[in-house]
């Protein structure tokens, strides 16, 4: 027996804590049915379409201010006015477009009425809707596939945290099908120059749309705005990652946007030398801090390129899974990893996983401004090259102030991979023994 209209409004209910009961309470089952996929009936103001005749509407917004949920609802209004039939569906990696822009608890497959629910077929990356129309994923991280497809409508998701800026150069060149084709950018913000170009753009292309992520607290679990406040009330990241500011350059920060801009890179020349260090957490656990890990190479001409941020909250034998994994993926020839909170321990754990990975422990003598001053030196020098965006590593570079504030954990592993390949570079020369470095057992082999 198919199951009642309660039934499925449970579920429902379950599936979209969004649909609160007071506000249904009042109508039939049938009106209740149909509310319950009214966008119109839920949505905020400012989630609304807006009009005019821009290309991009922007919505840089706090985490859980309600972003994606949009995003997904100009897709389908659009797809069923009939005004879109090709639709572009882009995020950060292509996890990111699945798990939350088409299979998410706000993503496409969500909004849609079960009797009008899109076919989603991953291995095709495309979701057909029940009119005909088709989205196809991409995913920022591989901007070549955006190279080439035409587009009525585009929905790109976290703009912010894409690898590739050309991502978006190409999404934007395909863009050009149908009388009026356009995008909606759901993101928290980030001071990139795209998204700061987008944002004080004044000539009518670009809709900005800004809110924080408390205008969403009837929506959002207790737990969620909980575990929100306490990592990140009163703090600077918070203006950007719950407020939604674009935050300026940080005065006594060692890092500056604008040089990781100026020599970001897609390719590398051959390296010849690749190092995967660790920064562990000292404990592990949903409360305790991430493990930092940075993989970084040194080409011929001594310059450094920063080739993946895999930093993690953590167990001990998953962040070493995840470094031997990028060890191996990388071609490296070490693992660099702090020894300063047991150092038989980072070991034992990474042996367990892998024995024959070669592993140099490296302790902390001496203060981090130390060890981070030669490192942020190079990229004033022009000399570090970041191959790709990495958001929160390069947020914790151009944010953290030497001798205030907590610990950056990808930033060390940072510093720790560059000490390795440039700073302490001499090592090879068995005499030279860097003083900010007390070598605990070179060249484990
Ligand atoms: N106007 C609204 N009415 C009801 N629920 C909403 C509304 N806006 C967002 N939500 C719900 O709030 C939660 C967070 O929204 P989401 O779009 O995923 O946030 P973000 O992408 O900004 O982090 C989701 O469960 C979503 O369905
Ligand atoms: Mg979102």
């Amino acid at each position: 027996m198919s199951k009642s209209v309660a039934e499925i409004l449970a579920d429902l209910d379950a599936q979209m804590p969004g649909f609160s009961a007071e506000v249904v309470a009042g109508l039939s089952e049938a009106e209740r049915f149909a509310a319950m996929y009214d966008w119109s009936v839920w949505r905020r103001p400012k989630q609304a379409t807006p009009g005019g005749g821009w290309r991009v509407w922007l919505i840089l917004a706090g985490r859980g201010f309600g972003k994606t949920r949009p995003g997904a609802e100009f897709v389908r209004e659009q797809v069923i006015s009939g005004r879109a039939g090709r639709v572009a569906l882009v995020g950060a990696t292509a996890a990111d477009v699945r798990d939350t822009m088409i299979e998410g608890e706000s993503g496409l497959l969500a909004v849609f009425p079960p009797e009008e629910r899109p076919r989603y077929e991953p291995s095709k990356r495309r979701v057909t809707f029940h009119n005909g129309a088709t989205a196809s994923a991409f995913s920022a991280d591989e901007p070549d596939r955006l190279r080439g497809p035409n587009h009525d409508l585009a929905w790109a998701d976290e703009l912010a945290a894409w690898r590739y800026v050309d991502a978006w150069d190409q999404l934007m060149l395909g863009l050009r099908l149908g009388d009026h084709p356009r995008v909606v950018v759901t993101t928290t913000p980030r001071p990139t120059e795209l998204i700061r170009r987008l944002a004080r753009s004044d000539d009518g292309t670009v809709h900005v749309t800004t809110g924080s992520t408390y205008e969403n607290s009837a929506n959002l679990a207790p737990d969620f705005i909980a575990e929100m406040r306490r990592r990140y009330e009163g703090t600077r990241l918070g203006r950007q990652e719950l407020e939604a500011q674009i935050l300026d350059d940080v005065e006594g920060a060692l890092w500056d946007r604008a040089v990781i801009d100026e020599t970001r890179v897609t390719n590398t020349p051959p390296l010849r030398r690749i190092v995967v260090a660790i920064d562990p957490a000292v404990t592990s656990g949903e409360k305790s801090d991430e493990t930092g890990i940075v993989v970084a190479g040194v080409a011929q001409n001594g310059e450094a390129y920063v080739l993946d941020d895999r930093t993690m909250r953590a167990s001990p034998s998953d962040w070493a899974s995840a470094a031997i994994a990028a060890y191996h993926r990388h071609n490296a020839d070490m693992i660099v990893a702090e020894a300063n909170q047991g150092g038989d321990l980072v070991e034992s754990v990474l042996r367990a996983v892998d024995p024959r990975v070669p592993i140099h422990l490296v302790r902390a003598s001496r203060g981090k401004r130390t060890r981070a001053e030669p490192v942020a030196a190079i990229y004033e020098q022009r000399r570090a090259h970041h191959v790709g965006f990495f958001p929160e590593l390069e947020d914790q570079l151009c944010s953290w102030v030497p001798d205030i504030g907590s610990s950056p954990d990808r930033l060390d592993a940072l510093v720790w991979a560059l000490t390795d390949l440039i700073v302490d570079r001499a090592r090879a020369a068995p005499v030279v023994i860097p003083a900010s470095l007390e070598q605990v057992s070179p060249w484990r082999i």
